[in-house]
């Protein structure tokens, strides 16, 4: 009914007169505007647009023998983790080396209190939100706790579906000697897999907490020993979380694949951070581990641009006239005159 005689009235094409219409604009704050605002190119008409392409930054695929060729050369692998679209899209623009999508998303991501909690599933859809952004970054994914240590053929089932539903290049899976047939058989297909030993965040109820591993001749002894163990598995590099800066550089100068070091200082051959640390896309108060060096603070940008933001709402300043769409004065009349008549 309403609808009907809305297009009547505009099918009848009479103009409105000047003062419906500016009663009508003052009413509604609308003002015919044709001026965007010069830093504000209007490039996209919705706010669904896709944003992965093109890709921001455009530079060639990161592959295995590139990073071969980077650690023969000396030159430090950087790594980081992301766990969505976005956290994806900037880490690999900014010139990623490795991008992994952590088991770490449990708690960063999806509020969880550890690791334990991630399901496949859950894995999965952040490795094809992270795989559509990472152009060039190597993408591994992390294999959630229960998901590889039944036996190396459930492990293989698990791989391959971060391959083909993850979309990602590699994945990374935690332990050392005990998990040497796992790894033989994942990479036996040809799926690349990074280890990490030391502190394994999975075991932490075994370890009695995030605690800081090889501090001990004994305990460095083992991490070298899981280190050499997964080289020899076939993994193309290691991640070494938590142990002392000269344990870490020892294990690198043995063994012949990178090192990609967590809290393991200077002497690896990479380095890896939790994205949410390093920017520092935490509230205020929140402790992060001591290795995890904050680069910036995306919590109080962010904090700022929505606490402006609602303020701005509520005092009606947003919406300014360059946010709005304009309309064809003479359509405007038409419609106006119309709403008259309804
Ligand atoms: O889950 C994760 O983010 C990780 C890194 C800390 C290496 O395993």
């Amino acid at each position: 009914m309403y609808l009907s005689s809305v297009a009547r009235s505009l099918s009848r094409g009479t103009r409105p007169s000047q003062f419906a219409v500016s009663t009508f604009l003052s009413a509604f704050s609308l003002a015919p505007n044709h001026h965007h605002h010069p830093q504000q190119q209007q490039t996209r008409w919705s706010s669904h647009s896709p944003m992965g392409t093109p890709p921001a930054n455009p530079r060639k695929k990161v592959t295995l023998p590139m990073l071969k060729e980077m650690h023969k050369k000396g030159d430090p692998i950087t790594m980081i983790t992301a766990h969505d679209f976005p956290s994806a899209h900037v880490a690999d623009a900014a010139g990623m080396d490795i991008i992994l999508v952590g088991d770490s998303l449990a708690m960063v991501a999806l509020g969880m209190e550890d690791t334990s909690e991630v399901l496949v599933e859950e894995m999965l859809l952040h490795c094809r939100s992270v795989a559509r952004a990472t152009k060039a970054a190597f993408t591994v994914g992390d294999m959630p706790m229960g998901s590889y240590e039944i036996g190396p053929a459930q492990a293989l089932e698990t791989a391959i579906r971060f391959v083909k539903e993850g979309r990602v290049q590699g994945v990374k899976l935690e332990g050392g000697k005990e998990v040497v047939p796992t790894i033989e058989k994942i990479t036996s297909v040809g799926i690349p897999v990074l280890g990490h030993v030391g502190l394994t965040p999975q075991r932490q109820n075994a370890l009695g907490g995030f605690r800081v591993q090889g501090k001990t001749a004994a305990g460095a002894m083992k991490v070298l020993e899981d280190a050499l163990a997964v080289q020899e598995a076939g993994c193309f590099a290691v991640v070494i979380e938590a142990v002392p800066p000269e344990v870490a550089a020892l294990i690198t100068q043995k063994l012949s694949i990178p090192t990609i070091g967590i809290g393991a200082g200077n002497g690896c051959s990479g380095q890896v951070l939790v994205q949410v640390d390093m920017t520092g896309n935490f509230p205020p108060g929140r402790r992060i581990p001591k290795f995890a060096k904050q680069y910036g603070n995306v919590w109080a940008e962010s904090f700022r641009a929505i606490e402006t933001y609602r303020e701005e709402v509520k005092s009606r300043q947003y919406p300014a006239p360059e946010h709005t769409y304009s309309m064809k004065e003479e359509e405007l009349n038409r419609f106006v005159e119309a709403v008259n008549g309804v």
